[in-house]
């Protein structure tokens, strides 16, 4: 690779980290993940990151949200226990969670804030994409935690954050990806053509396993829900996300590629299909 302090995980290296259920193990020893996600606006979004926390082999999938993405959720994912959360009691009626990932389709309301805000507040590793960014971007606060956190913005949502042009950060990915890094003190998964993993005194990891066509409305979702399941089954903060990018990555090659060769446009949902076969080799 090109770039000292710069890295990339290989197939062995993901297979070697990916959490794999001992005989004694138990559904709370898997993981227990917490999605907060959706609104009575967006409900896709919460279906999608319950999807890719599912198929990433989360032990539970806690699902809190408002009244029509719970309803969403338990019709099309029985396996996720739903808890509508309001405003003012948050997510305290969740129960025990050992991951959070906070944001897809949330909303960027004050009633979005104050539920991410309990839930971020927890001291558990959480994970913020997509509206949990455009909240943590006007109110910074939401990212000074006591336990570690992982942001998965594309270059929009981080020149947000930052308070930079996206086009200045698509100029230099890889400068402001550490950059993110060491000024919030948080793992930053960078999304893009190429993925880059930064966190602070480690090498950045760069993960060109994705394609294309992954750029469909929808796959972030599902990666947020992917890197929150291994947050939630132990894995590091940079472990998580990274193994995450490249098994999303490959699931997306996996659904756009026929069977004769070629290949065909994906929809989000197709890459939690694809990841138990892109796990099993
Ligand atoms: N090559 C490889 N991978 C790509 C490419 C590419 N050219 N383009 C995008 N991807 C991957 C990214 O790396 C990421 O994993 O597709 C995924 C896209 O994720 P997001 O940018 O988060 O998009 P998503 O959330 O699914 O959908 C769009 O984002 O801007 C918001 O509000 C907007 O709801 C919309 C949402
Ligand atoms: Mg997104």
């Amino acid at each position: 690779l090109p770039a000292p302090g710069v890295t990339a995980l290989t197939g062995p290296d993901v297979a070697a980290l990916l959490p794999r259920p001992g005989a004694e193990s138990n559904k709370y020893r898997r993981g227990v993940i917490g999605v907060l996600a959706g609104s009575d606006r967006f409900t896709g979004a919460a279906v999608l990151t319950v999807a890719g926390a599912v198929r990433a082999g989360a032990g539970l999938v806690r699902f809190a949200s408002a009244e029509e993405p719970v309803r969403q959720v338990r019709a099309r994912w029985p396996e996720a226990v739903t808890t509508v959360v309001t405003p003012e009691r948050g997510v305290q009626d969740v129960g025990r969670v050992q991951a959070w990932v906070v944001g897809p389709g949330l909303g960027t309301g004050d009633d979005a804030h104050a539920v991410a805000a309990s839930a971020l507040a927890l001291d558990v590793p959480a994970l913020v994409d997509a509206d949990g960014l455009t909240l943590a971007a006007r109110d910074r606060s939401l990212l000074r935690r006591s336990a570690p956190t992982v942001i998965t913005p594309h270059t929009g949502e981080l020149g947000r954050l930052l308070g930079v042009d996206a086009d200045e950060i698509e100029a230099r990915r890889l400068y402001f990806a550490r950059r993110a890094a060491a000024e919030l003190g948080v793992t930053v998964l960078l999304k893009g053509s190429t993925t880059l993993v930064a966190e602070e005194g480690r090498p950045v990891l760069v993960n060109v396993t994705g394609t294309p066509w992954l750029a469909t409305g929808g796959t972030g979702d599902v990666l947020a829900g992917i890197a929150g399941a291994f947050l939630a089954g132990g894995l590091s903060p940079r472990d998580a996300a990274s193994c995450a990018a490249h098994l999303h990555g490959l699931a997306g090659r996996a659904a756009a590629a026929g069977p004769q060769g070629g290949e065909a446009p994906i929809a989000a949902l197709d890459i939690a299909r694809e990841l138990p076969g892109v796990i099993r080799s």
